[in-house]
């Protein structure tokens, strides 16, 4: 089983499809053993909760030092032994000491093709904004393997999105939303479970003879 520790600040849509292909099998060999939260009002809290899954919220304004609140939010991580952390629309970068720990074993959804309209400053509705700014006739999503840099990590999967005249950021967000995002975070992940799986079941059988 792929212990998953889902970490997201706002609606958790991402986290929804997630839940929603675990549930209807088309992820197999994974749970959902955590959702951490930087934001006590994130709407991807009640979602896990309304699905009983573990729920764990901390804010970096309840600690004097930045540095302590990254220790308790690796702590917490930790405490919950995950085998894959998926960022799904989580604002807080990740501190290094939590890359190092779970060296290739974060990975990100974003909401653009990578390498365009990514890296610091690039979240939330402004890709959207930047891209139909910049005129581009297809953007996309893409989930990628997280490294000490912003957005810069191995790429994973990626998948185009048309944009259509007339698109405004929001229209642009929630049709890459819906072509994208939701289909392709739970893609990466189906991907990695069976991996994993693989793997286990070649063990137990060298275990065996
Ligand atoms: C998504 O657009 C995702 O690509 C980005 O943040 C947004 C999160 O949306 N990283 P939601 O909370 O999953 O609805």
């Amino acid at each position: 089983m792929l212990r998953i520790a889902v970490m997201a600040s706002g609606s958790g849509s991402n986290l929804q499809a997630v839940m929603d292909r675990i549930e209807d099998k088309s992820i197999k060999n994974a749970e959902i053993v955590l959702v951490f939260s930087n934001n006590p009002d994130a709407y991807a809290l009640k979602r896990a909760e309304a699905a009983g899954i573990r729920t764990a919220c901390i804010s970096p304004r309840s600690y004097a030092k930045r540095e302590e609140f990254e220790y308790a939010m690796l702590e917490l991580l930790k405490s919950s032994s995950p085998d894959l952390i998926v960022l799904a629309g989580f604002l807080v970068n990740i501190p290094p000491e939590m890359v190092k720990e779970f060296c290739g074993r974060i990975i990100n959804i974003h909401p653009s093709l990578i390498p365009s309209f990514c890296g610091k400053g690039y979240y939330g509705l402004r890709v959207h904004e930047a891209a139909l700014h910049r005129g581009v006739k297809i953007s996309g999503a893409t989930v990628h393997y997280v490294d000490e840099g912003v957005d810069s990590g191995p790429i994973i999967l990626q998948k185009a999105v048309e944009v259509r005249k007339g698109d405004t950021p929001l229209t642009l967000q929630k049709r890459i939303m819906e072509e994208a995002e939701w289909i392709l975070l739970p893609q990466a992940i189906a991907m990695i479970a069976e991996r994993k799986a693989g793997k286990q079941s070649k063990e137990d059988e060298r275990g065996l003879s």
